[in-house]
């Protein structure tokens, strides 16, 4: 698999270059799950569907700004499921944004997610890579990326981030929420899924939620491209990710473009959430 976390890191550099200079408007398509598709996101799936392209052990790929899977070498290994660049429109007001890579074997299903990458595009460019049960941490300095730590999450966190508007959650969300802050939680939400999540696994721990609401049922964000590689990074760093109710690397994916609610977090943060909902659903 190392040919793969190389190819990431190759595309990761061409990819801040597109940040620091590439053009921040909005481009005339929609992606599958309706948001409009930025000019940046567009050209950073380009750069990586270019360099997967040249890596004989990929079968196949899937882009959260495609429709369908690209299929590259019938005799690949590997299926990789991204998103090249997650929270985009935050590069307009220069906050950190990331990309997000599944790894799976076989069918892109949660069972069969084996590794998962991510690269956070901040004040400095990091690339966290979770497989054979840990999860390690690169930063890029002089476009090459050297080794800085394992990360491990504490049994309990003290931050506490949660998507969507108040005016959209049900109300065991709201009872969670409240909670979490009379406990001593402190709120920390960007907007951006790759750096909020980064920073609880930097910090130690702590929960980070994106519920069923009521204009979204089943959440927004993305089972293949979003939930199930950070829950797998979750799970390798020693916490634990949820639905709400089971495992999230439980939840069944019926379309490649399913979304889920999500719960990422220290093991303490998702019994939390575990005991409220299923005292409040
Ligand atoms: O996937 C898109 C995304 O931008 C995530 O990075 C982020 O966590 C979420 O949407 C923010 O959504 P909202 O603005 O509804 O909280």
């Amino acid at each position: 698999m190392n040919e793969i976390f190389e190819a990431i890191k190759k595309a990761s550099v061409e990819i801040q270059k597109i940040i620091d200079v590439g053009d921040t408007g909005k481009s005339e398509n929609e992606n599958s799950t309706g948001d409009t598709q930025l000019k940046l996101d567009i050209a950073s799936d380009i750069v990586i569907e270019k360099i997967f392209a040249t890596i004989p052990s990929i079968k196949a790929i899937v882009s959260e700004e495609q429709e369908a899977i690209v299929p590259l070498n019938e005799d690949g290994e590997y299926l990789i499921a991204y998103d090249p660049l997650d929270g985009s429109s935050l590069v307009d007001v220069n906050l950190s944004v990331g990309s997000i890579y599944g790894i799976y074997k076989n069918d892109f299903t949660a069972q069969n997610i084996i590794a998962a990458v991510y690269v956070v595009f901040g004040p400095r460019v990091e690339m966290v890579v979770a497989a054979d049960n840990c999860v390690k941490m690169y930063r890029l300095f002089n476009n090459s990326f050297e080794y800085i730590q394992d990360i491990t999450l504490n049994e309990k966190g003290t931050i506490t981030a949660t998507g969507s508007t108040q005016m959209c959650w049900p109300d065991h969300h709201r009872i969670l929420v409240n909670k979490m802050f009379k406990d001593g939680y402190y709120l920390r939400y960007s907007g951006g899924m790759v750096p909020d999540l980064h920073q609880i696994l930097l910090k130690g721990g702590g929960l980070f939620s994106y519920p069923g609401t009521t204009d979204k049922p089943k959440g927004k964000l993305r089972q293949l491209f979003e939930v199930f590689p950070f829950a797998l990074t979750y799970e390798f760093a020693g916490g634990a990710a949820s639905d709400g109710s089971k495992r999230a690397l439980d939840v069944e994916t019926t379309h490649i473009h399913d979304t889920t609610p999500c719960f990422f977090g220290s093991k303490d943060e998702i019994n939390k959430v575990l005991e409220v909902y299923k005292e409040n659903v």
